[in-house]
């Protein structure tokens, strides 16, 4: 509960920032964040040198499970040699995800473009020896995928950034206030580049943790981010000053209190590419969190890792491919919906089209019986089971004809009729839904 209300607060908060910085109108708002809320699901990507001995993503360095410099030997090992930007993007359309997500520079440094601002870029100190970011942002956009860019705040390699290894820190800003000063010109100027050449539609900040908002200047980064593309949209990473929230790995468990959010997720228990971590999910699994994520009102980022040549993962690609094919068969549930309706009319998740005239329910599991809704108002016009159109009947029990309780509505879904993974009803009310949420009693005037 205490979590629920200082999320309730940084809700307020996120809004709050966006408006007061950009002077837009909630309606404004709104509109800017409409693909977001449509879209659903969104690809992250971690590539990066981590990728060469399969070890945590920056985190094995500061946490010293590896020294820093062999950490950065594997910038010899990063060759993208089996990079093929388009097939990636490919593989996120076929997924039916509508925005993917890429690491720009982790936390240690390493950019994957070649920026003028430090030699520790992938086109200049690794074997791949080109930028690999401009030809796959371009390879999105060829499939009417929206680009967002992973951007770490923190930099752990660069010499002015004072913090470096869990347990050593390089110096303290108060003390050293011009060190600061000019790791922000640094950062800032990354920043820059990254907006100037790939134009993100979406800015995806991390490590906002280690300094506050003043600190990280993140009113001015806002500002520039903003001023330069007014409708770029900005994760809630930024001490405040981001247009929506980002639960990490842990699936919320009531419905998070804020308008926007986005659940990311890795695929088995790490971002990048590990390979001792075989703990995939499963398409019944990621379809089931997905499809709670949106019945919540959200969204999920499901993150992949490629290898250090490029290659995806096999077990990646069949899921994605799994969850595309899901998509096509139950897309219409998801895409362009919005959350459905409170828990405890249904046991599972539901969703809603933008009327609210068609109710969505998942059926998380095969079911060998009826599944019933409660306190349902409406009268049903049809049942259709999504992917195969199977027109189902519904019996209404326990209705009296003097009380308001709607009765319940009790619908068999005979099993040859059933997805593979997670099942999919659409029933189409007479008008907008309408639930009775009381507590029923005998001649009471509810
Ligand atoms: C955490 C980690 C980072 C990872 C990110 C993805 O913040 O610091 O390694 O990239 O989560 O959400």
């Amino acid at each position: 509960m205490k979590r629920l209300l200082v999320l309730g607060v940084l809700a307020t908060q996120l809004f709050t920032a966006a408006s007061a910085q950009e002077k837009t109108s909630p309606e404004e708002i709104k509109e800017k964040m409409q693909w977001f809320a449509d879209a659903k699901l969104g690809i992250f990507i971690h590539w990066g040198i981590y990728s060469v001995n399969g070890i945590d993503e920056s985190w094995s360095f500061h946490n010293k499970k590896i020294s820093y410099p062999d950490y950065m030997r594997q910038l010899k090992g990063f060759t993208a040699s089996n990079y093929d930007p388009q097939a990636w993007a490919d593989l996120i359309k076929e997924s039916g995800a509508r925005y993917a997500v890429m690491t720009t520079k982790h936390h240690d440094g390493v950019a994957l473009w070649d920026s003028k601002y430090s030699k520790l870029n992938v086109a200049k100190s690794t074997p791949a020896k080109r930028d690999v970011l401009t030809p796959f942002f371009a390879a999105l956009r060829r499939d009417s995928i929206k680009c967002g860019a992973y951007f770490s705040l923190i930099d752990w390699s660069y010499p002015d950034y004072p913090q470096f290894l869990k347990d050593s820190n390089r110096y303290d800003i108060k003390a050293q206030p011009e060190r600061w000063k000019k790791f922000l010109g640094f950062y800032e100027g990354q920043m820059a580049e990254v907006m100037n050449k790939f134009n993100p539609d979406l800015w995806w900040f991390d490590g906002d943790w280690e300094h506050s908002a003043e600190e990280w200047e993140a009113p001015k980064m806002r500002k520039m981010l903003t001023d330069h593309n007014p409708n770029t949209i900005i994760n809630g990473r930024l001490q405040g000053y981001g247009d929506y929230d980002t639960p990490e790995q842990n699936f919320p468990v009531t419905r998070p209190h804020f308008h926007w959010w986005e659940l990311c997720m890795t695929i088995n228990n790490n971002w990048g590419w590990q390979p001792q971590d075989t703990n995939w999910k499963t398409p019944y699994e990621i379809i089931t969190i997905f499809a709670d994520a949106v019945a919540n009102g959200g969204n999920l980022l499901l993150d992949i890792g490629p290898r250090a040549d490029g290659s995806i993962p096999d077990e990646e690609v069949h899921l994605l491919k799994e969850l595309g094919a899901w998509n096509k068969r139950n897309g219409e549930a998801i895409f362009n919906t919005i959350g459905g309706i409170p828990q405890g009319h249904f046991y599972g998740p539901t969703t809603l089209s933008k009327d609210s005239t068609t109710l969505y329910l998942f059926l998380a599991s095969k079911t060998s019986g009826p599944i019933m809704v409660k306190g349902l108002s409406n009268k049903i016009e049809s049942i259709t089971v999504l992917g195969n159109n199977t027109p189902l009947s519904h019996k209404i029990v326990g209705k009296i004809s003097w009380s308001p309780v709607p009765g319940l509505v009790y619908i068999d879904v005979p099993e040859q009729v059933q997805d593979k993974y997670v099942t999919v009803l659409k029933v189409k009310l007479d008008k907008a839904v309408k639930l009775y949420r009381g507590k029923g009693g005998f001649l009471t005037n509810e």
